[in-house]
């Protein structure tokens, strides 16, 4: 059968939506500070003339000390866009992270995310200690997003994936580091994330709970849209992420190409 002209020069619109929803993150001139008190920072920065550690500080103000976390941060994410984000201790990586969480309100620019972000950033965050581990599933299941009903379908499985079987009746107060996270990583990535966000605690627990979470993370980051991960580990970074951005003291390079992850790497300085 001939194709009517008309139907070439007006493509038809799909009856399902083919694509997928849009998935974006836009950061514009992102600055955050905290502000220290009791502290005087003339006397700090006599201490530390040359560190490379924390962000920037202020002058102080009538016993303020302010600490500028972020600086004039701008970026854009798209779907498939997978960030590693590097820099010393107390570069700004965690406060980015949760900025784009919306745990922090911006103190100047502002931030736009599209879609559904999931955060496995901190660890004690909505934990009831004397509660247990099931009952702190649920709980870290509603602050990730998901209703009772979503808790109660995937409790099995969730369950099943933190292995910690008779544990999971006892208060959380009893767990160790490792277990506490075994079950915040099991909730949290449990979640059809479209934007998801990575502290490097994920490091946390032995290494046979590091091989299964992998797995599970790898899935996850094929499902989710857009993946930020911070870590110092380079190589858990060139294994998630296709791209990557170094802060300074709360400044941030540019976003290059994992490929291009030595360019942003500084030689160490000579030795004075
Ligand atoms: N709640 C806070 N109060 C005061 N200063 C903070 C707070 N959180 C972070 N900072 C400061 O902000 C800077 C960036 O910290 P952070 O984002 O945790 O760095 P990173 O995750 O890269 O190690 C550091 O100088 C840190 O001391
Ligand atoms: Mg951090």
């Amino acid at each position: 059968m001939k194709t009517p002209v008309k139907s070439i020069l007006r493509p038809k619109k799909p009856a399902v939506a083919l694509k997928a929803p849009p998935v974006s993150i836009t950061v514009t001139d992102l600055t955050m500070r905290f502000p220290v008190y009791g502290v005087d920072a003339k006397s700090l920065k006599k201490h530390l003339a040359k560190i490379t550690v924390g962000g920037r500080l202020d002058k102080s103000t009538g016993g303020v000390t302010e600490v500028t976390a972020l600086t004039g941060l701008n970026m854009k994410l798209k779907a498939g866009d997978r960030l590693g984000l590097i820099g010393h201790n107390g570069s700004g990586k965690t406060t980015l992270l949760r900025a784009l969480s919306g745990a922090y309100e911006p103190d100047e620019g502002s931030i736009e995310v599209e879609g559904r972000i999931t955060a496995l950033l901190d660890l004690s965050l909505g934990i009831d200690p004397t509660a247990t581990g099931i009952d702190n599933i649920r709980l870290r299941g509603r602050i990730a997003g998901l209703s009772s009903r979503d808790i109660e379908a995937k409790m099995d499985e969730i369950a099943t994936f933190t292995g910690l079987g008779p544990f999971l009746a006892m208060p959380l107060k009893t767990y160790s580091a490792g277990m506490q996270a075994r079950l915040a990583f099991a909730v949290a990535t449990s979640v059809d994330a479209d934007v998801l966000l990575m502290d490097e605690w994920i490091a946390v627990g032995d290494s046979q709970f590091q091989r299964i979470a992998h797995q599970r993370l790898l899935k996850l980051v094929e499902r989710a849209g857009i993946l930020v991960l911070a870590s110092h580990d380079l190589d858990l970074i060139r294994l998630y992420c296709n791209k990557v951005m170094r802060l300074d003291s709360g400044v941030a390079s540019e976003i290059v190409d994992i490929r291009k992850l030595d360019t942003l790497i500084k030689p160490p300085a000579a030795a004075e």
